[in-house]
């Protein structure tokens, strides 16, 4: 089995407490395989119109500025980890009434119509 850990929270675990939760989840997760995708140390541009543009350019074959290939590559290796997961795990705090902003990029990474969800005729379903 591939657990997916997505970490985020880059406060040491010695003040965080979801940073602890997660390092002792790991140190206790046996037979399995883990990965962690930290959001903390990835590359990840933030979701808007760069991804777009690049979209439109990949589909025209040209060339792509530096942030719109960093945000193609980094959302390509969100999607990869996702799908290589048979269970994901998220650590991660809750700082002003939301979630850390970098998570919510992550989940904008991997939220995609024929990746995360369909369309029917209700509305939308998740795979
Ligand atoms: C700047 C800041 C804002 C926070 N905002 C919230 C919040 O809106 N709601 C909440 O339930 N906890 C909030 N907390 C508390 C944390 O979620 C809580 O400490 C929890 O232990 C996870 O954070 P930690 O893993 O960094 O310790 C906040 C903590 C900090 C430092």
């Amino acid at each position: 089995m591939n657990v997916l850990v997505v970490k985020a929270n880059n406060r040491p675990a010695s003040q965080a407490v979801s940073s602890k939760m997660y390092e002792t989840f790991i140190q206790n997760l046996e037979g399995v395989n883990v990965t962690t995708y930290d959001v903390f140390d990835e590359d990840m541009p933030y979701f808007g119109q760069e991804l777009f543009n690049a979209f439109g350019k990949m589909q025209a074959k040209e060339e792509l500025t530096d942030v719109e290939q960093r945000i193609v590559e980094a959302k390509q290796k969100a999607m990869d980890a996702l799908q290589s997961a048979d269970v994901v795990g998220f650590a991660f705090p809750l700082w002003n009434l939301t979630i850390p902003a970098k998570l919510q990029t992550f989940i904008d990474y991997v939220y995609a119509a024929g990746f995360t969800f369909k369309y029917n005729e209700n509305g939308f379903k998740l795979y």
